[in-house]
């Protein structure tokens, strides 16, 4: 059992039809890299489900209408590689959304994770999205949410495609005020850390690069 306090499964039907798309070891880079966005957004409109709003007034042709505008500011950060799939929807959906990169690498025999790159806006008080589709031993995660609170976030979400019980559970012990939105829970790593049944090495599938 993997409780987090904080763990949202989005089961809507779509998220499961385009997930089998991305797991279909036939699936092309180019047809994968459509259904990564695809799927992204789904999980975008779920994790920014609770956003703060704002009144406001809008004039229609007929009259004033009530409005709700989003009423804070949003910022997306890509783990590079992977999380560069899911990037085009957030900037689509929030065209002022700001943007920050972490640049994470995980050893490929230590499955830990080291930080080559780190470029963020101003996080505190904003909504900050970490995009990172594979929550596996979870190191990566856990590692970039420590470096984006050192930067400030306080209000932090991880937005994946697919998730492991052993980086839930991660997660749940080391940040467990951040909200982890993923598409699967599935059942475990395999013994060099990828997840079971999974969908392979998504930033590959995603570039190409076999
Ligand atoms: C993948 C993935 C995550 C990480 C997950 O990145 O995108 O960042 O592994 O594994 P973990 O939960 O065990 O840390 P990878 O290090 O393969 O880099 P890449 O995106 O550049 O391929
Ligand atoms: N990273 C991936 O891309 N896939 C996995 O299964 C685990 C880590």
């Amino acid at each position: 059992m993997c409780a987090h306090p904080n763990l949202v499964l989005a089961d809507h039907p779509l998220a499961g039809h385009l997930l089998a798309g991305l797991r279909d070891t036939k699936t092309s880079p180019e047809r994968f890299r459509v259904l990564a966005k695809r799927l992204a957004t789904v999980l975008v409109l779920e994790a920014t489900r609770n956003l703060a709003v704002r009144d406001a007034t809008v004039r229609t042709p007929l009259a004033d209408a009530p409005a709700r505008l989003i009423g804070t500011m949003v910022v997306a950060v890509p783990v590079l590689r992977a999380g560069l799939g899911m990037l085009e929807t957030v900037t689509e959906l929030l065209p002022d959304v700001q943007v920050g990169y972490v640049g994470l690498e995980r050893d490929e025999t230590t499955l830990q994770p080291t930080s080559y790159y780190l470029k963020v806006p101003q996080l505190a008080g904003a909504a900050v999205l970490l995009l990172d589709p594979m929550l596996a031993t979870g190191g990566s995660a856990a590692f970039a949410a420590t470096l984006l609170k050192q930067r400030g976030a306080a209000d932090l979400q991880l937005v994946c495609v697919v998730a492991a019980p052993e980086g839930v559970r991660r997660m749940a012990d080391e940040h467990p005020d951040v909200r982890v939105v993923t598409a699967a829970l599935d059942d475990h790593l395999n013994e060099v850390g990828y997840i079971v049944p999974g969908l392979g090495d998504f930033g590959d599938r995603l570039f190409g690069t076999f």
